[in-house]
């Protein structure tokens, strides 16, 4: 699937991951004031970093621009297993100032159990299998060069097979939504689940219950001047597109920031996907969120 992986805990884990996911969930002391972005790969993760880094930011504004005109979001909100355990098997996290913003793809079952058992909260963002397949499909394969054993030459439909099969990174899709869907209406204060699609819809909402959800709420007066909306605005792919550090840097060795920026639209799918290949998806995300509530 683009990256070599292997069944671990029930889901599929990169190879180049399994070292550090070990290391963090050994290790990895949770504090009641840390958040946590979590969610499968391409279902918004650089957009929502940009958004809550923004969040918390806010009241320097000049800050912010620098910190977002110089520093890819990945870089701003730091993944637990692609970056932070990647680089040092046993980091001191202890003097990161509070509250910790951390990211992490793994499903809720492969968290480490203080952050599950203690007061820190988990922001969830899902985006439709359909679009979330096919953005991860021109992600994965753009890796067909590069000579460290991502590279895979699959054809679209081979790529489309494996997800359906449940073989996608830190998949199956559905089980991966699932545990954290189930966790958000089992405790709404500690689980957070936010569809990509309603924050394109309607982000200025959406962020008010982010604000809300994580103890740091906009004030009527911050309101009233828009703050919300200009937060929206600094961090919409037509403005984080076009900063230096996204067109032109790199925060891993191979990829460029740009890979991150593609079109950042609803519906993308249908250009791509042939109606049996729809059908196929529907039937199996209806069977999969039978039931459960969830809908896309
Ligand atoms: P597309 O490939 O459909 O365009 P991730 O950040 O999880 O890797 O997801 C990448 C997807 O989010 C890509 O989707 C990318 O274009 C989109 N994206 C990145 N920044 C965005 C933004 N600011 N607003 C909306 N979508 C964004």
């Amino acid at each position: 699937y683009g990256y070599q992986m292997c069944l671990y805990q029930n889901f599929w884990c990169p190879k180049f991951s399994l070292e550090p996911v070990i290391a963090l969930q050994r290790d990895f002391q949770a504090c009641d004031t840390d958040i946590f972005v979590i969610n499968m790969p391409k279902t918004g993760t650089t957009w929502f970093k940009s958004l809550l880094f923004s969040l918390f930011n806010r009241s320097n504004e000049g800050l912010l621009n620098t910190q977002l005109q110089t520093h890819n979001p990945h870089e701003l909100i730091l993944s637990l297993e692609i970056t932070i355990y990647a680089k040092d098997k046993n980091p001191d996290l202890t003097k990161m100032p509070s509250p910790r913003l951390f990211s992490t793809h793994l499903p809720y079952d492969s968290l480490p159990e203080s952050v599950k058992n203690s007061k820190c909260k988990i922001i969830y963002i899902t985006r439709n299998p359909f679009d979330t397949f096919v953005s991860s499909w021109h992600y994965y394969s753009k890796l067909e060069n590069v000579d460290n054993n991502v590279g895979c030459s699959s054809t679209m439909e081979e790529y489309f097979n494996k997800f359906c099969k449940g073989r996608s990174l830190y998949g199956p899709f559905f089980d991966h939504l699932m545990g954290y869907w189930k966790e958000s209406l089992e405790r709404p204060k500690k689980v957070l689940f936010l569809k990509y699609e309603d924050l394109k819809e309607d982000g200025v909402l959406q962020m008010k219950k982010v604000a809300e959800f994580v103890g740091f709420p906009f004030s009527i007066e911050e309101e009233k001047q828009g703050v919300v909306e200009d937060l929206i605005k600094l961090c919409s792919i037509e403005s984080l597109k076009e900063m230096e550090v996204n067109k032109k840097g790199k925060c891993d060795p191979d990829f460029e920031n740009k890979c991150f920026f593609r079109k950042g639209v609803v519906g993308d799918a249908a250009n791509y996907l042939t109606p049996p290949m729809v059908e196929r998806l529907t039937k199996i995300m209806e069977e999969k969120l039978n039931g459960s509530g969830l809908s896309f």
